[in-house]
């Protein structure tokens, strides 16, 4: 009969949306499940599990991520940004204001990752163009709305961002 080791214990500590979290997490524990399951942070969301479609976008030290191929961890001392951290309910971002203004959510599973995307993009370039933009997006799956109102939504809030 196979023995299967028991999980090996890691004391993690990693700033979530500005706060220090100190976590006793195992090893193989992905970081999308430690957001979603540990923390409650239900923003960032599976679909496919395998880096494939972005819903599960986040941003760990500025740099957009696909939380379900990373290792909770691989977070050690790093500085997370989920969609939660993102705005209060009210004051969302001018982007956030301008997916709600061009109608850019449908069922809203993928909007988290579009948003955090279109977050960065905005922030290295304040006036992209739409190729600009669809190049961005380019990992990001939507199966609702066909890509358009997204990619005004991130147009238009470029006027609000310079
Ligand atoms: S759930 Fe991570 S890329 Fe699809
Ligand atoms: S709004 Fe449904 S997947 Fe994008």
């Amino acid at each position: 009969m196979l023995h299967h080791p028991s999980p090996t214990p890691f004391q993690l500590a990693v700033t979530v949306n500005g706060k220090l979290v100190e976590r006793e997490v195992v090893t193989h524990l992905r970081l999308m499940d430690f957001l979603r399951d540990d923390l409650g942070l239900t923003g960032t969301k599976e679909v496919c599990g395998e880096g494939e479609c972005g819903a599960c976008t986040i941003i760990m030290d500025g740099q957009t991520v696909n939380s379900c191929l990373i290792l909770a961890v691989e977070a050690q001392g790093r500085e997370i940004l989920t969609i939660e951290g993102l705005a209060d309910m009210d004051a969302l971002t001018q982007l956030q204001k301008a997916f709600e203004d061009h109608h850019a959510v449908q069922c809203g599973y993928c909007i988290p990752g579009m948003v955090l995307i279109g977050e960065k993009l905005l922030e290295r370039t304040p006036q992209p163009t739409r190729a600009e933009i669809k190049y961005e997006l380019s990992g990001n799956i939507c199966r609702c709305t066909g890509y358009h109102k997204i990619v005004d939504a991130i147009e238009n809030a470029t006027d609000k961002h310079a």
